[in-house]
């Protein structure tokens, strides 16, 4: 039996104080219920301290959003994975779409991040998904099996092993467009289809695959029922307890 896991990206929202108010909603939504699902929260890197000062030690994990592929130096700006993970992060986004397309990450410089996260103890998340046009031309596999290969490929087992991936369709990020859980199923088989052929069966087995775009509460149990659908990275839903909490618990 798989882990799911319900990851919530706050993307470039909440200010420290709004952050810490809604760890604490979030926490107090629990409720002394133990969910099924493994929680986490993604805030951005100032927010992080005053979030963790609420869910560290407690069952709601914590991440970052990115981090630089070295480990110090003169990088004016960056955030390093040791950094994140002394001040008690365990998780941190690599690759996801909005750093690919407006910021310019290619799988080289994604490549180079996820091994900098695996080294520094952290468990990368590693989104992956194609444009509009490329699913409409009907290369939405080869696209995803193709930013798999490039970032994933060469890694050890024990490493592949250590990484969550998620799979979130650009055209249905933040446009409340969702994928049908039957898409989402196929290309979370494909994805653990490119895992067995590099790394074997038992790492494709064991691995942990979430979907991405527009997930709520309304359309979480459907997604989160569908075959190799290992739980979900939320956006928008993420940012208002009662909707996160909908989705973790849904009715
Ligand atoms: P939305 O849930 O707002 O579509 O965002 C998805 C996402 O990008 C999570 O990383």
């Amino acid at each position: 039996m798989r882990r799911k896991v319900i990851a919530g990206n706050w993307k470039m929202n909440l200010d420290h104080r709004q952050g810490e108010t809604l760890a604490r909603e979030l926490l107090g939504g629990l409720n002394g219920r133990k969910p099924s699902v493994e929680i986490i929260i993604i805030p951005p890197f100032t927010t992080l301290p005053s979030v963790l000062g609420v869910v560290g030690g407690t069952i709601i994990g914590c991440g970052a959003q990115d981090l630089w592929y070295e480990d110090k130096g003169a990088f004016t700006g960056e955030i390093s994975g040791p950094m994140l993970k002394s001040l008690g992060c365990d998780y941190v986004l690599v690759g996801h779409s909005e750093r690919r397309h407006i910021r310019g990450e290619d799988s080289e410089l994604l490549s180079r991040k996820l091994r900098a996260a695996l080294r520094a103890g952290l468990i990368p998340i590693f989104c992956v998904g194609e444009l509009l046009p490329e699913r409409e031309k009907g290369k939405a596999e080869t696209v995803v099996v193709e930013q798999l290969r490039q970032v994933l490929g060469g890694l050890e087992k024990e490493e592949i092993s250590r990484v969550i991936i998620a799979y979130e369709p650009v055209w249905a990020i933040g446009t409340g467009k969702t994928a049908t859980p039957e898409d989402a199923s196929q290309m979370h088989g494909v994805i653990r289809n490119f895992l067995e052929e590099l790394f074997g069966s038992p790492v494709s087995a064991a691995a942990v695959i979430l979907y991405g775009g527009s997930v709520k509460p309304e359309n979480a149990s459907r997604l989160l029922a569908a075959a190799d659908v290992d739980g979900a990275l939320v956006g928008g839903a993420s940012l208002q307890a009662s909707s996160f909490l909908g989705i973790v618990f849904p009715s």
